[in-house]
């Protein structure tokens, strides 16, 4: 059986001390829910203060990004080094907001993992169409596309430890989630891919998140489908009685 992953993406979202509060209103709901991993991950300057509010809880800490080296002179980066300083244990790596707004290719996205990799953060890998590659018939195309990049010259060992969300671009902060068939289909397209790259054991050990759109009203139906092992969830991460709603679906 694979442990459901529930994740928050604060996105550009809240100061220090307000991440630190929402943290602490969430940790004991997290906490209620052992047999899910539950992750939050807000933005670079939250990271102090909600990873001092979470120290030794269950709720655990993410980032939303991380640049692809140790340390160097990379003017505005944050490394994954640092993020393992600051209690991170997850990156979401490869957001379509990224790719669309910072211009990040498969091959950056990549570098990305493999650098998390090397410091034991375990990434969230993000992959979707948007509204016109789905209208032209291209998501199996795109988001087959887009998860060779991101795997390449990954094992089977590492892979098994990879997230992958999928978030279809036309569903992010837009209220129109897919269809729970929808993500279904693609999240079944996705565990086919690895398993045909890292064989059937890997594959079925690997976690699938589905993202756009979760809110408390469709969680149990997305969570019901046999592929979708957990939600990365935006807007509804950022009250607490959402997200506590969330974490605690019914299958
Ligand atoms: P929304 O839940 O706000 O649609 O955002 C989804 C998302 O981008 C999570 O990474």
């Amino acid at each position: 059986m694979r442990r459901p992953i529930i994740a928050g993406n604060w996105k550009m979202y809240l100061t220090p001390e307000e991440g630190a509060a929402l943290a602490v209103a969430l940790a004991p709901r997290a906490a209620a829910r052992a047999d899910v991993d539950v992750v939050v991950c807000p933005a670079m300057p939250l990271l102090e203060s909600v990873g001092r509010a979470l120290a030794g809880a269950s709720l655990k800490l993410g980032a939303q990004n991380l640049y692809p080296m140790a340390e160097g002179a990379f003017t505005g980066e944050a490394s994954p080094k640092m993020l393992v300083a600051l209690g991170c244990e997850y990156c979401i790596i490869g957001h379509s907001e990224r790719r669309q707004y910072f211009a990040e290719k498969n091959a950056f996205v990549n570098a990305k993992v493999k650098a998390a990799l090397e410091f034991d953060l375990t990434p969230i890998v993000c992959i979707g169409e948007t509204l016109e590659e789905r209208e032209k018939k291209l998501t199996f195309d795109v988001v087959g596309a887009q998860l060779e990049g991101a795997f390449e010259q990954i094992s089977a060992e590492q892979a098994a430890g990879i997230v992958v969300a999928y978030e279809p671009v036309w569903a992010i902060g837009t209220g129109h989630t897919a269809t729970p068939e929808q993500a279904q289909e693609v999240h079944a397209f996705i565990r086919l891919k690895l398993g045909r790259k890292y064989g059937d054991k890997t594959a079925q050990a690997m976690r699938l998140q589905y993202g756009g759109s979760v809110k408390p009203d469709n969680v149990d139906s997305l969570m019901a489908q046999p592929d979708i092992d957990g939600a990365l969830v935006g807007g509804a991460s950022l009250k607490v009685d959402s997200f506590a709603r969330i974490l605690n679906f019914k299958r």
